[in-house]
């Protein structure tokens, strides 16, 4: 069976709801909306790579799903985030304390099915899902950190988007990757090729929240900027533009801008738009693609066996949700 097939069906099996039913359903409500899934299959497809079984890591696979949905609950919390998945965040749907315990419920629940797991390498697992899950955690800092920041640097926001994004991702790999024995100079390898993946893939959200389509993405656009957050557009644009551009840039990033949400999105885009920015971070994302590229390449078994996971990254390629 396929990873993608494998994956629904493990989901559809797999239930959330329990009592009291006000901490589940929040729970069950956010798992069963159609996210891409893409943590679980990245999982899979290193454990299959190295000789594993899709049946074997498939409590991982579970876990390491409910720990990014956890963040996302609280992530559209900090982000004041009114849509996900094409549907009510949590906090808007129930209340923000909803978000926060049912989000906490979420994180004890993937600790839960990973627990579940049968391997002798379990101790190194859990421990590169805790070192994941820290990383996520000091990332999501900076993230709320730069909203106030006007001098953050492009390699800043890039350590920044490694933490939030890329390490669960990588993490995703590695557990695939010890779950089935791999040996640990290509554990290093694949580790290095989910963070090159995972940051792409972050460049590409960021994108997506500027130029994206609202109905297509399920998740409103213009929302990073309305945040004042500095994602690698702002920054570039910063970089580029003229002292009296940059000047009028940082006038907008403050929380003490006047100007109206819609006003505010359509004045940054504007200027996106002067100084080609849609162009520079598209040249970013392919030049973190071909650094992933070569570190797949660089995974000592024949390529066949790693055609899946090339495949998986390049349909990340040009994503538009
Ligand atoms: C959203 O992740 C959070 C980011 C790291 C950008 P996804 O884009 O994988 O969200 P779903 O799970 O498919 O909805
Ligand atoms: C997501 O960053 C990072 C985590 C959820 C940890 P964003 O805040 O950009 O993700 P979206 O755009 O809300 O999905
Ligand atoms: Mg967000
Ligand atoms: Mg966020
Ligand atoms: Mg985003």
């Amino acid at each position: 069976m396929e990873t993608a097939a494998f994956v629904k069906q493990l989901f559809e099996q797999t239930s959330f709801l329990d009592q009291p039913e006000s901490l589940y359903e929040p729970i069950e409500y956010t798992m069963r909306l159609s996210g891409k899934r893409l943590r679980p299959q990245l999982l899979i497809n290193a454990a299959v790579m190295f000789g594993g079984t899709p049946e074997a890591v498939a409590p991982a696979a579970v876990a390491i799903e409910t720990f990014h949905n956890f963040t996302l609950l609280h992530d559209d919390l900090m982000d004041k985030a009114p849509l996900r998945r094409g549907n009510p965040t949590v906090h808007c749907k129930w209340n923000p304390n909803v978000a926060i315990l049912s989000g906490d419920a979420m994180l004890v629940l993937a600790w839960k099915h990973l627990l579940q797991l049968q391997s002798d390498n379990l101790h190194d697992i859990l421990t590169t899902f805790n070192d994941t899950a820290i990383g996520v955690m000091e990332g999501q800092q900076y993230d709320m950190d730069f909203e106030s920041r006007h001098d953050v640097s492009i390699p800043e926001y890039i350590e920044m988007i490694r933490l939030k994004t890329a390490v669960l991702l990588a993490g995703a790999l590695k557990i695939g990757a010890l779950c089935a024995n791999a040996p640990a100079e290509d554990i290093e390898r694949i580790y290095r090729f989910g963070n090159h993946i995972g940051i792409a893939f972050q460049l590409q959200d960021d994108l997506l929240d500027a130029y994206g389509d609202t109905a297509t993405l399920g998740k409103k656009t213009g929302q990073d900027i309305l945040d004042n957050k500095k994602t690698f557009l702002p920054l570039k644009a910063l970089e580029l533009a003229s002292p009296a551009q940059a000047e009028a840039l940082r006038k907008i990033f403050t929380t003490e801008c006047t100007l109206s949400d819609d006003e505010k999105i359509a004045r940054v885009l504007d200027l996106y738009n002067q100084l080609d920015i849609r162009r520079y971070t598209q040249d970013e994302i392919d030049n973190q693609f071909s650094i992933a590229d070569e570190a797949l390449e660089s995974i000592n078994l024949p390529a066949e066996k790693k055609a899946t996971l090339k495949q998986l990254a390049q349909g990340l390629l040009g994503r538009q949700k």
